[in-house]
C-alpha cells in the first residue's frame, strides 16, 4: 500500500518538475521551447525576463542565478549564448550585466559575480545594506572554465581562454590565454605562428 502511494506521490513530483522547468523557460527574456535549453532540477533562477540563453545550452542541477534589479539603478542583464555547457551548482550573481558567449564550457561549483556590497566602515548601514558597487562580466566564446573558479566583477575573460581549477580571476585575461591560480595570472598564451601554447 505504502509503496503505491510512494508511486502516485513520485507521479506528481514529476509532473510538477516538468511543468516548473517548462514555465521557467517560457519566462526567459527569449521564451524557449521545452528541449532548446535544459536546466536540470532544482534550480532557481529570479528574474529569467531579463535572461536570454541561447539554444542547445545545459545547465546541470543545483544551479542559482540571481539578477538584482531591485538594488541597481540599471537593470543588469545576463545573456548566455549558444551550446554552452555548466556542470553542477553554478552560481551567478548579478548586479551588472554578465555576458557568456557560445560554446562555453564550464565545470561544476562556479561563482559568476558582477557585484560587491559597499564596504565602507564609517557608513551608518551594515555592509549588507549598502549601496552595491557593480562592474560587468564578460566570458568570451570557446572558454573552458575549470572546477570551483570564481570569476570577480569587472572582469573580462577573452575567447578561446582555459582557467585552471580553484582559480579566483580578479583581473581580466586576454584572449587564447592560460590563467591559474589565486589571483589567476596568465601562465601560456596561445601562438598561431608556432600552433602551440607558449610560456609567459
Ligand atoms: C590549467 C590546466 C588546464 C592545465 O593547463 P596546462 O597548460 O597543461 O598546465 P601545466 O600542467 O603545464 O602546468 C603549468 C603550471 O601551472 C600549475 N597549475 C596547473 N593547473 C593549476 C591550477 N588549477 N591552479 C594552480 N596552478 C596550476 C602547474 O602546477 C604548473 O606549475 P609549475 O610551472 O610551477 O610547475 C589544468 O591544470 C586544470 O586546472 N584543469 C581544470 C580541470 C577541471 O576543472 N576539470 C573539470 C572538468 S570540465
Amino acid at each position: 500500500m505504502l509503496y503505491t502511494y510512494k508511486k502516485v506521490a513520485d507521479y506528481f513530483v514529476e509532473k510538477y518538475r516538468i511543468w516548473h522547468q517548462k514555465w521557467i523557460l517560457t519566462q526567459l527574456q527569449n521564451p524557449m521551447e521545452y528541449g532548446e535549453v535544459t536546466l536540470y532540477y532544482p534550480f532557481r533562477i529570479s528574474h529569467p525576463e531579463l535572461i536570454t540563453i541561447g539554444k542547445g545550452t545545459q545547465i546541470l542541477a543545483e544551479s542559482r542565478i540571481q539578477l538584482y534589479p531591485e538594488l541597481v539603478e540599471k537593470q543588469p542583464h545576463l545573456v548566455i549564448g549558444e551550446n554552452c555547457f555548466f556542470g553542477y551548482r553554478l552560481c551567478i550573481l548579478g548586479g551588472a550585466d554578465i555576458t557568456i558567449g557560445k560554446m562555453v564550457l564550464m565545470a561544476s561549483d562556479i561563482t559568476v559575480v558582477s557585484e560587491n556590497h559597499g564596504i565602507d566602515p564609517e557608513n551608518e548601514l551594515p555592509y549588507m545594506k549598502q549601496q552595491l558597487q557593480i562592474a560587468p562580466v564578460s566570458i568570451g566564446d570557446n572558454c573552458w572554465i575549470g572546477d570551483k573558479v570564481i570569476i570577480l566583477p569587472g572582469v573580462t575573460i577573452g575567447e578561446g581562454c582555459v582557467i585552471g581549477a580553484g582559480s579566483v580571476v580578479s583581473k581580466s585575461i586576454p584572449e587564447y590565454s592560460i590563467a591559474v591560480g589565486n589571483p589567476a595570472r596568465v601562465i601560456k598564451r596561445y601562438s598561431f605562428d608556432q600552433h602551440m601554447w607558449v610560456k609567459v
